[in-house]
């Protein structure tokens, strides 16, 4: 589905991606672990076409997006949720999903079965909500624009506990019944062992290891692996 190869990108001249090599295949949810600092959005924001790849490819379907603008990568099935979340404040919670699925043609109302906590909140400004009900509100509009993959950069940072249990679900769902494949980027070990079926360690703008099987779901494994980068 998504294949990056040798990227490296960064700010200005100082550079923060190292080389990073990565496939995500169809219909998998490939995790992505690393300290604060480590590298973890600049990946996300170099794939979606925020940032400039100073070196490497990056393809889609064999397709070659490497120089294409963040609008070329949606059109061709990129999703992206940033760090955040980043929904229209000022716009209701209707308004945030119709302008997300205009261009697509995905039906709003499809969409919202499967977030029905966000279905119930139609008319307040999307700014009015919690911070796991934007979350869930930021998936809702990504899915409205019909992706095929989508780059989730820690989707449950700062959610209470019981929320984090309906993003889960939530994403499990959407991979297993909409087969989208996801890019995980998450700190929270519970959400990424539930979810991943493999895991990459970043460090210092480069993977360091790749945890797989078993392994995947072994947290107090995840944690040491983390203590040793
Ligand atoms: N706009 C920027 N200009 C210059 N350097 C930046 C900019 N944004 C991030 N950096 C630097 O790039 C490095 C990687 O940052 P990045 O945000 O990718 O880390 P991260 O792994 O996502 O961390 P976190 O877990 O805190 O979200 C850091 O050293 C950071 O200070
Ligand atoms: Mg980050």
């Amino acid at each position: 589905m998504l294949e990056v190869q040798a990227l490296h990108s960064g700010y200005g001249r100082i550079p923060i991606l190292n080389g990073v090599s990565l496939t995500l295949g169809q219909s998998e949810i490939l995790g992505v672990l690393g300290h604060n600092g480590a590298g973890k959005t600049t990946l996300m924001r170099a794939i979606a076409g925020f940032l400039p790849a100073t070196q490497g490819r990056i393809a889609m379907e064999g397709r070659d997006l490497t120089a294409a603008a963040p609008f070329q990568r949606a059109n061709a099935g990129l999703g992206y949720v940033p760090q955040g979340r980043q929904i229209f404040p000022a716009l209701s919670v209707r308004e945030n999903l119709t302008v997300a699925a205009a261009r697509s043609g995905r039906s709003v109302d499809e969409i919202l079965a499967l977030f029905p906590r966000v279905a119930r909140l139609l008319d307040r400004p999307g700014g009015a909500l919690s911070g796991g009900e934007q979350q869930l509100l930021a998936l809702a509009r990504c899915l409205c624009t019909g992706p095929s993959v989508m780059l989730l950069d820690e989707p449950t940072e700062g959610i209470q506990p019981s929320i984090i249990d309906e993003i889960i679900e939530t994403l499990q769902t959407i991979n297993r019944e909409q087969g989208v494949s996801i890019l995980l980027v998450e700190q929270n070990l519970e959400c990424l062992a539930a979810l991943s079926k493999r895991i990459l360690l970043l460090d210092r703008g480069t993977i360091v290891e790749s945890i797989e099987g078993q392994a995947v779901h072994d947290e107090a494994r995840l944690a040491s692996l983390m203590m040793k980068a």
